[in-house]
C-alpha cells in the first residue's frame, strides 16, 4: 500500500514509520513541510501521492496550554483533522486517526469502551473530540484509535520526567488523583500495524 504518515517528528510516529516502511511504500511529513491547518497544502501533498491509507499522528498535545490557547488546539485537532478526512474522501484513502481518553470525563470506574459516551471536560479533550466528530461525519471507512498516556523514547513524557527527577531528587512529589493506562508507543505502533 501507499501510506502517508502525518506528524512524522512526533513520539508515536517515530516508532510507527519504520514499522510501516517494512511492508509499505511510505511518505511522511511534519508541520514544517505540510501544516494540516492549511487545507490547500494538505490536498496538494495527498493528491501528489494518492495514498491507500493516511495515518494521522499530528496533533496539538499540550493539554494544560490548550486551556489558554483553545484556538490553536481546535485549529490543529479539529480543522486540521477535518482537512485530512476531506483529503481521504477526495482521494479514496482509508483514514487512521489517533485520539485520546481525554474525550471522556474520567468519572467512570472501569476501562472505557469504544461506544461509551464522550464528555470532554478540558479544552484539549474538546478539541480532540471535535476532530473525531469530523472524521465520523465525513468518512465511513476509518480507524479511530483512542490511546492514553503515551511514553516512548522519542518524546517528552511522564516516564522520562520521573526517571530524570529520580536522579536529581531524594523525594518526589507526584499527583495521586489521576488514574491512567500508560501506553508504550512501540506497543501501540505494532497494534496499529496489525489492524
Ligand atoms: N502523548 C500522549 O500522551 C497521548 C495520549 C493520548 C493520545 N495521544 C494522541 O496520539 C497521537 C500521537 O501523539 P504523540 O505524543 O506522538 O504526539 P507528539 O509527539 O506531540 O507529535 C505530534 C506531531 O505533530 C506535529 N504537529 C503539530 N501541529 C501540526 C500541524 N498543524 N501540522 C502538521 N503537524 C503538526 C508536531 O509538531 P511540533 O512538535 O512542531 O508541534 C509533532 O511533531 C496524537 O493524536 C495525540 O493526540 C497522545
Amino acid at each position: 500500500m501507499k501510506v502517508i504518515i502525518a506528524g512524522s517528528k512526533g513520539m508515536l510516529a517515530q516508532d510507527l514509520i519504520p514499522l510501516l516502511t517494512e511492508q509499505h511504500e511510505t511518505s511522511s511529513f511534519d508541520q514544517d513541510e505540510v501544516d494540516i491547518t492549511d487545507k490547500g497544502r494538505v490536498f496538494e501533498f495527498v493528491g501528489s501521492v494518492k495514498p491507500d491509507l493516511i495515518v494521522n499522528c499530528a496533533a496539538y498535545n499540550q493539554v494544560d496550554q490548550a486551556e489558554a490557547d483553545r484556538e490553536t488546539a481546535f485549529r490543529v485537532n479539529g480543522e486540521g483533522v477535518k482537512h485530512l478526512a476531506l483529503a481521504c474522501k477526495e482521494f479514496k484513502s482509508v483514514f487512521c486517526h489517533f485520539s485520546t481518553d481525554y474525550v471522556f470525563d474520567g468519572k467512570g470506574n472501569r476501562p472505557y469502551q469504544p461506544d461509551d459516551e464522550p464528555n470532554p471536560i478540558s479544552a484539549y479533550g474538546e478539541s480532540k473530540r471535535a476532530g473525531e466528530v469530523f472524521v465520523h461525519s465525513i468518512l465511513s471507512d476509518y480507524y479511530l484509535i483512542r490511546t492514553s498516556s503515551l511514553y516512548g523514547k522519542h518524546g517528552p513524557n511522564f516516564v522520562h520526567t520521573i526517571l530524570r527527577l529520580a536522579q536529581e531528587r531524594d523525594v518526589l512529589k507526584v499527583v495521586e488523583d489521576q488514574v491512567m493506562s500508560p501506553t508504550w508507543t512501540v506497543s501501540l505502533a505494532h497494534g496499529a500495524r496489525r489492524h
